[in-house]
């Protein structure tokens, strides 16, 4: 990614070194290069072009107001999938109408308040669901556009822990049960069902996945036109992946390929819901190393990042390059390392044994492919302040999300009042305590040493 490069030896983002950033936020921070979100959204929009599409940016990969609105801009919708994220979307400039909402889980208050915003389609996962929102949509005088979502029981090939298409994940309906559920809720007051959406899981490398799952996806649309439903939409999902380490992802020109098939096939217009190949590798995560540490088995790399900031090493295995800021010669020597946040567990890591060269403390360095599912899966466990986020564009940068301060993370807390009470109390007895053993004339009372 050419938005990420070295210049005379430094690292920038854009036109800007990320050690000017880091002189003024501090580390660790969160960088991401404007041109680079435009030019992978435009990479989409090209290899759809001639195809009746809507790229719906789903927001869970990044859902900073700056990153939603860099979209918006060039003209996506967004896939949201709970009541914060319609709100960021809309806040960040996505109307209504270009909004689709997902989720096993939709409550009963996210669906009022997005009937209420009028949003594009609700993508329904479960006949209960169905019939909650008709309820809903009905008293509300509405009427919700439907795609349900089928679990085409397709192998995405991908981790465990983000396969989605299989029968045994929580997701969709069962595309065998699907006619009979489009059948039943055809009856339903307040839904118009106009679409199927299929998503099969996340950083996928293969396209074979997708071609079985989208040719299931047409049958089924062809099947339920046959039965008089009036099908119009496909949201074929998101899921493609991108290169962290080896990994050769197909061309988007490929998959866009694949989803004109099924529009064609069909006659619909197709939805798709790109979010890590639209932000990942737009990002850096930069952090500055505190210690380094040469053990007897191992060797650690300490820096001020860890898994409260980044949680895909340790969540899923994930690989994610780390480099210096500052360039080390081509020569110079590497060596297996850990590379390690601050945090109480062994599960606290960016890197393992990786081959990495010389560093010293307080040297920066940036961990790439980190704009998508970085900040977003951040915590403040160990009270670590949340990372800020920075976005660059040519020449200048600006920071989108401040870090936090103590106060505003600690000063979320409350303490009950029964504590506060027993506080009080403890504190009424000590002083009560104090006045006896402050009354010396007396004599009889005065036992010091009473806690
Ligand atoms: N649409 C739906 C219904 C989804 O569930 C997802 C992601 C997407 C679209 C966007 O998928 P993408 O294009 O980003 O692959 N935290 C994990 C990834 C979880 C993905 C969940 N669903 C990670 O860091 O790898």
């Amino acid at each position: 990614m050419t938005e990420f490069a070295y210049r005379q030896g430094r690292l920038y983002a854009e036109d800007v070194p990320l050690e000017r950033i880091a002189a003024s936020v501090g580390t660790p921070f969160y960088c991401y290069s404007s041109k680079a979100l435009e030019s992978r959204y435009q990479a989409f929009a090209d290899a759809l072009k001639g195809i009746d599409a809507t790229i719906s940016y789903a927001l869970k990969a990044n859902s900073n107001q700056a990153v939603i609105a860099t979209f918006a801009g060039l003209g996506a919708g967004a896939d949201v999938v709970s009541e914060g994220e319609l709100r960021r979307a809309l806040a960040a400039g996505v109307p209504a109408h270009k909004i689709y909402f997902a989720g096993v889980g939709k409550t009963r208050a996210e669906m009022e308040y997005a009937l209420g915003v009028g949003i594009a389609e609700f993508n329904v996962e479960s006949e209960p669901e169905l019939e909650l929102l008709s309820q809903l949509a009905t008293s509300a005088g509405r009427t919700a556009s439907v795609a349900v979502r089928v679990n085409p029981d397709v192998d995405a090939g991908t981790h465990a822990k983000i396969t989605t298409g299989r029968k045994e994940n929580k997701f969709g309906i069962d595309i065998d049960q699907a006619r009979a559920v489009y059948g039943r809720a055809r009856r339903l007051p307040g839904i118009k069902l106009m679409g199927i959406s299929v998503h099969i899981g996340s950083q996928l490398t293969q396209l074979d996945p997708y071609r079985l799952a989208f040719a299931r996806m047409a049958d089924l649309a062809l099947a339920l036109k046959a039965d008089g439903h009036p099908i119009e939409v496909l949201d074929c999902g998101g899921g493609l992946g991108v290169r962290y380490l080896s990994e050769q992802p197909p061309p988007i020109s490929t998959y866009a390929a694949l989803i004109g098939e099924a529009a064609r096939k069909t006659g619909c217009r197709v939805v798709v819901e790109p979010g890590r190949a639209l932000v990942a590798e737009a990002g850096v995560l930069v952090a500055s190393v505190i210690y380094v540490k040469d053990g007897t088995a191992k060797s650690f790399v300490v820096i001020d990042a860890a898994m409260n900031d980044l949680i895909r090493p340790t969540l899923y295995e994930a690989y994610h390059e780390v480099v210096p800021v500052r360039q080390k010669a081509a020569d110079s020597l590497e060596r297996p390392v850990d590379i390690v946040g601050p945090i109480c567990e062994s599960g606290d890591y960016i890197a393992k044994d990786r081959a990495f060269p010389e560093v010293a403390a307080g040297e920066l360095v940036a961990i790439k492919t980190a704009g998508a599912y970085g900040a977003v899966m951040a915590s403040s466990y160990n009270t670590r302040l949340l990372a800020p986020e920075v976005m660059v564009r040519g020449g200048e940068f600006d920071v989108v999300r401040p870090r936090p301060s103590y106060d505003d993370l600690i000063g979320q807390d409350r303490v009950p009042a029964w504590i506060a009470r027993s506080d009080d109390r403890l504190a009424d007895d000590r002083h009560a305590r104090e006045r006896l053993v402050h009354l010396p004339k007396t004599g009889r009372t005065a036992k010091k040493g009473v806690a």
